[in-house]
């Protein structure tokens, strides 16, 4: 829900800013004493950067600086938000007039940079310039605390521009099994000929599970669709804690497919993820998986990737607690759309592409962590004939997809992208919400699979698998012998409680709610919450 609003918004936007150019507001005609003159305002700002010209108003117009115009000159660009909304200074983008809390400033604190690029060095050996022109160590540098007097120190830290990122992609140094990159990201693992790669399908569901999609999930994975290996098809559920039914995980995870964590409390406000702590990242993911573990009974260790709620990447300090915590992958990092998908790739050197969306939080930093990247959808509903739109990356933010036919196009040209070309993994990522939005998305869907298998080549995985079979490259040929796709290959037998328990619990953090956690397991004291993920209570906490 909050997602599709941000686009729609975003969309306004954009609308907006196309037909700016029309409305351009003039601000040099001359000495009027007050008005500050377009150079000084647009001096070293960014043309992208949207900012007031006054706090007076209803806070809906802003304006950035254009220097596309004729002969060089710099003029102003103006964007009005539509009725209702006004413009966030902060977050550059148009929101509902509550939430927008920045009316009063007319633009973005700007950030002092350091000199990191110089013809001649200006320090000496091992340090770096701030932006005032002191030195300092280059390791303090994007360490989250301010050493340079001017802080400037921590103001230049992508992945392009920290001074201690990971270096580029050197395939002498990074070999399988524990290593994989490429320069582009789209190189085949063990160079195999693209004719014998196997095609896998990652379809991948984020939330809770509970009696809302539970009978999708039996629908779309009923025990009878198998791979060519003969094994049963497989799904990858990144579950989040509230309202879910630990009992069906727990059946899930019996069935063989993977379970992955989507947080603990999902907390509905972006910017949590973007800047959470190393304590929140460990907290809601180490928390998360220690809740399922335990109330769907997990314990072969299997529960080893991770998605960021909202794909809001949390940057280095998500990975050093992944690491840490022995977290193998993250789910959540997306690849613009582009002529060749890119394959899965590790942390160890730099990301093979643009850190596209995830508010550009993306890790900087060398991390021995697999990232199992989500390439956009193309969307179009005739790409020999549409003009290039962006592109998707969960099914459901593809919103020009609203009927059965339009989302089979989809499926088969995406495939066919995937397929014709270097076949990498097609990610197909859901919110069952959506799937169940409209009976035809899920028929369509499972017609998508019984297509798929009716060939030798295309195998639905989990990422689990995709990594197994990086790590290890068969050629189809000798595919059906793969032993790491042979586990659980055949389940049968019966869940592990027909009854589960249905336990009513509180917790003092959130006051005044009775939640109902299922699980076949004993029921804990409380509902287990963000301090106390055991649900034992607060008293035993150390
Ligand atoms: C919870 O999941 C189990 C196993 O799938 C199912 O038997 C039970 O009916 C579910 N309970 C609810 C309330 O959805
Ligand atoms: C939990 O898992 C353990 C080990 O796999 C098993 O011995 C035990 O019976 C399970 N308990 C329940 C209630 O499912």
């Amino acid at each position: 829900m909050a997602r599709t609003t941000t686009s729609w918004l975003a969309l306004l936007l954009l609308v907006g800013a196309a037909t700016a150019l029309t409305r351009v507001r003039r601000q040099d005609d001359g000495g009027e004493g007050d008005d500050q003159s377009i150079d000084e305002l647009c001096d070293q700002r960014p043309p992208d950067e949207y900012f007031r010209l006054s706090t007076d108003g209803d806070c809906r117009d802003v304006v950035r600086c254009d220097q596309a115009g004729e002969n060089g000159i710099t003029r102003l660009a103006s964007v009005r938000c539509p009725n209702g909304l006004a413009f966030d200074i902060e977050r550059q983008t148009c929101d509902w007039r509550t939430n927008v809390k920045n009316c009063d400033r007319v633009e973005k604190p700007r950030k002092v940079l350091p000199i990191l690029k110089t013809d001649e060095p200006v320090c000496p050996e091992g340090k770096l310039s701030c932006g005032n022109g002191e030195c300092i160590e280059k390791e303090l540098f994007c360490n989250d605390k301010p050493d340079c007097k001017d802080e400037s120190d921590e103001n230049a830290c992508t992945v392009e521009t920290d001074p201690n990122r990971a270096p580029d992609c050197d395939p002498t140094q990074c070999v399988l099994p524990d290593c994989f990159c490429s320069a582009d990201g789209t190189r085949i693992p063990g160079s195999i000929e693209p004719n014998q790669v196997p095609q896998m399908i990652t379809l991948t569901f984020n939330g809770a599970v509970n009696v809302d999609n539970i009978d999708l999930y039996e629908d779309v994975f009923n025990g009878q669709r198998n791979n060519p290996n003969g094994c049963q098809i497989r799904g990858t559920f990144f579950v989040s804690h509230k309202y879910t039914n630990y009992s069906a995980v727990q059946d899930l995870h019996r069935r063989g497919h993977e379970i992955g964590v989507f947080s603990l409390t999902h907390k509905d406000e972006p910017n949590y993820w973007t800047q959470g702590s190393y304590d929140d990242w460990l907290a809601e993911m180490a928390g998360a998986r220690l809740i399922i573990e335990r109330f769907a009974n997990i314990t072969d260790g299997s529960i080893i990737g991770m998605r960021a709620p909202y794909l809001r990447v949390g940057g280095n300090k998500q990975f050093e607690m992944m690491a840490d915590q022995f977290f193998v992958y993250d789910a959540s990092i997306t690849a613009p759309l582009g002529r060749v998908p890119i394959w899965p790739y590790t942390l160890y050197f730099r990301m093979p592409h643009k850190c596209n969306g995830n508010a550009h939080n993306c890790p900087s930093r060398s991390h021995p962590v697999w990232e199992m990247v989500m390439n956009e959808l193309d969307r179009r509903d005739d790409p020999t004939f549409d003009e290039s739109l962006p592109g998707c990356h969960m099914v459901d933010s593809c919103s020009n997809i609203q009927t059965g036919d339009q989302f089979a196009r989809l499926l088969r040209h995406n495939f066919n992208r995937h397929f014709n070309s270097n076949r990498a993994p097609l990610g197909l990522h859901f919110h069952a919400s959506w799937l169940k939005s409209k009976k035809e998305f899920k028929d369509e869907l499972i017609k998508f699979i019984q297509e798929m298998l009716e060939r030798n080549d295309v195998y639905f995985v989990t990422m689990l698998q995709v990594i197994q079979w990086m790590q290890n490259p068969t050629e189809l040929t000798g595919l059906r012998d793969f032993q790491e796709w042979k586990e659980k290959c055949d389940v049968k037998g019966q869940p592990y409680c027909s009854l589960p328990n249905a336990c009513p619990l509180t917790t003092r953090e959130l006051p005044g709610e009775t939640l109902r956690l299922f699980t076949c397991m004993e029921c804990p004291n409380n509902y287990p919450w963000i301090l106390d993920p055991t649900g034992d209570g607060f008293s035993v906490k150390k």
